[in-house]
């Protein structure tokens, strides 16, 4: 079974999904780099381990060298990013190429980066995708491993729409990392 890190930075509702299911493979530790965001609370609750580096602390050298030592001492396998708010160097991401997987709220390309939702949403978008994708050094712009999609109604509010996507990638997520696992 392989060692797997999940990063998040915020709600961590992704993170509670995968912590949930049934994947096989061990999730040794949740990195976070932010001390007040909720997924730590969710960590604590689950009883998953937890590792908090708060990123604005460090230069960006200094913080993936710590990222680094950690990912190293629980011995992790691969790198799974639920909400994690902060970029990777090339470095790093080369260093772990093909090794990181993120999820993000839009039908990669579009929409790549921040508020995907909201731009797609405020674009009158009838579908709006989730999409499970290699981390490379870009943003966003990784190989797409799978994608689905989520049918706006014209009644939908973006609340509803949040809704939707959430549901969706709480399904989506463990069902692609069972494959790859
Ligand atoms: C999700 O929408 C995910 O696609 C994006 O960040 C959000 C995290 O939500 N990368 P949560 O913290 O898992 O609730």
């Amino acid at each position: 079974m392989k060692n797997l890190a999940i990063f998040a930075s915020g709600n961590g509702s992704n993170f509670e999904a995968l912590a949930c299911a049934n994947l096989n493979c061990n999730i040794r530790v949740l990195i976070c780099n932010k001390k007040d965001a909720y997924v730590i609370k969710r960590a604590q609750k689950i009883g998953i381990k937890y590792e908090i580096v708060e990123s604005e602390n460090y230069s960006k050298k200094d913080y993936e060298k710590k990222i680094i030592e950690l990912l190293q001492a629980y011995e992790i396998e691969l790198i799974i990013l639920a909400g994690y708010m902060k970029i990777f160097s090339s470095d790093f991401v080369d260093k772990y190429s093909n090794k990181i997987i993120n999820i993000h709220p839009s039908k990669l390309p579009n929409y790549r980066g921040l508020n995907a939702v909201e731009r797609a949403f405020s674009n009158n978008d009838k579908e709006i995708g989730v999409s499970v994708h290699f981390v490379d050094s870009g943003v966003d712009t990784g190989n797409v491993i799978a994608c689905e999609c989520i049918n706006v109604s014209d009644d939908d509010t973006l609340e509803d729409v949040f809704k939707k996507i959430h549901d969706l990638e709480h399904s989506l997520y463990p069902k692609v990392l069972r494959r790859i696992l």
